[in-house]
């Protein structure tokens, strides 16, 4: 399919970083200029989300924010979500998955998970339930495991908890190896993952150079990036847009003695993924991957989760110029590929 305008549905960016305070009055209203509407929420805040209560305040001030959008909301796993909390959560409608970190893994994640097993009541309410697993696969640094081969490693808990699980929905968030792919495509239907706009991107030389596009997992072989661009354009509805858009202020990543892993893509999240599914030839599977997919495996018709507005985007090739800065009083925030030329957007 060649053509230089494509209008779709607003996309579903199911992972999503929009933090408190002032960084989330910068970042909220940017979800739009990225053309999305609906968003999975992630609940690594300070102190993180681990009541129904919180979840549902966070969601309050995200919603006055930015009204349009939709806003699915997690808990972090830790040891005050028992199975009465889980069923409290699905009873509010707003909370729809459950994210868990492995201890001290990556940004906020000090309460993050030590065993797997402590949970499986949980995992258990969560199966019954209905709600969904959103697993950060990366197993913790040890003398074996680094943050090259932390994913594949944590691949077998995948497996286990598939196994012990399996009608329980998890999504193996930010997917980044050949092997995970593999991994995914394995498992029966209940298991799904995401796939970030940058990790379609990236290898190791660019963030090994530039601050701006490390995070974790970390972008890895150039087999890798070959394997995600494989999955996302090749129709398969497992794999889906999340885009693990993570601001840090600019101070933290550029100059900062040790830099905060997050690549901020939220404001061009769909142009991006356009960009590159052009360079393919497969914009003909864009819609499954950025619209469609991840709003199957949530089920958001069937539960009668999202806000119908009739809006459409418009995606032009080229055209467009990502934003060198995002700039809101004292807080400066750098886009992936700042200055660069993407695909532009705007609602109809
Ligand atoms: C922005 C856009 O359209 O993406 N323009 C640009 O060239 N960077 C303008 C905006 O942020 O609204
Ligand atoms: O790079 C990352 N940044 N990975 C994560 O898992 C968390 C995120 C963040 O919150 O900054
Ligand atoms: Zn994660
Ligand atoms: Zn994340």
């Amino acid at each position: 399919m060649s053509t230089d305008t494509i209008t779709l549905p607003p996309a579903a960016d199911m992972h999503v970083h929009l933090r408190d305070g002032p960084m989330m009055e910068t970042v909220v209203p940017l979800i739009r200029h990225g053309g999305v509407n609906t968003v999975f929420v992630m609940p690594n805040l300070l102190p993180p989300i681990t009541s129904v209560s919180s979840a549902l305040a966070y969601h309050q001030k995200l919603t006055s924010l930015s009204p349009t959008t939709t806003f699915l909301m997690s808990l972090y796993l830790s040891p005050s979500i028992t199975p009465s909390v889980i069923a409290e959560a699905t009873a509010t409608g707003i909370i729809q998955g459950v994210k868990s970190y492995p201890k001290g893994l990556t940004t906020n994640s000090d309460a993050g998970v030590v065993s797997y097993e402590a949970y499986y009541p949980v995992f258990s309410a969560m199966e019954e339930h209905g709600l969904v697993l959103n697993l950060h696969g990366e197993s913790p640094s040890s003398p074996t495991t680094t943050i090259l081969n932390a994913e594949e490693t944590f691949l077998p808990t995948l497996v286990d908890l598939h196994h012990r699980f399996p009608k329980l929905r998890i999504v193996l968030e930010h997917c980044t190896t050949a092997a995970a792919v593999e991994v995914v495509k394995s498992l029966g239907p209940t298991v799904a993952a995401t796939i970030t706009a940058h990790h379609l991107y990236l290898t190791i030389d660019h963030w090994s150079d530039s601050p701006h596009c490390y995070c974790k997992p970390v972008a890895k072989l150039p087999s890798d990036r070959a394997a995600l661009i494989a999955a996302a354009t090749s129709g398969d509805p497992k794999f889906f847009l999340g885009t693990d858009s993570a601001p840090h202020p600019k101070h933290a990543k550029q100059g900062a003695e040790k830099v905060a892993a997050g690549v901020f893509t939220q404001p061009y999240a769909v142009q991006l993924v356009a960009e590159l599914f052009d360079k393919e030839g497969k914009l003909d599977k864009l819609q499954g991957f950025v619209c469609d997919y991840g709003r199957v495996f949530y089920q958001t018709k069937d539960r009668g989760l999202e806000k119908e507005s009739g809006e459409k985007i418009v995606l032009r090739r080229g055209g467009a110029k990502v934003l060198r800065e995002i700039i809101n009083g004292d807080l400066v925030v750098v886009p992936f590929r700042a200055g660069e030329e993407t695909w532009g957007l705007e609602w109809v």
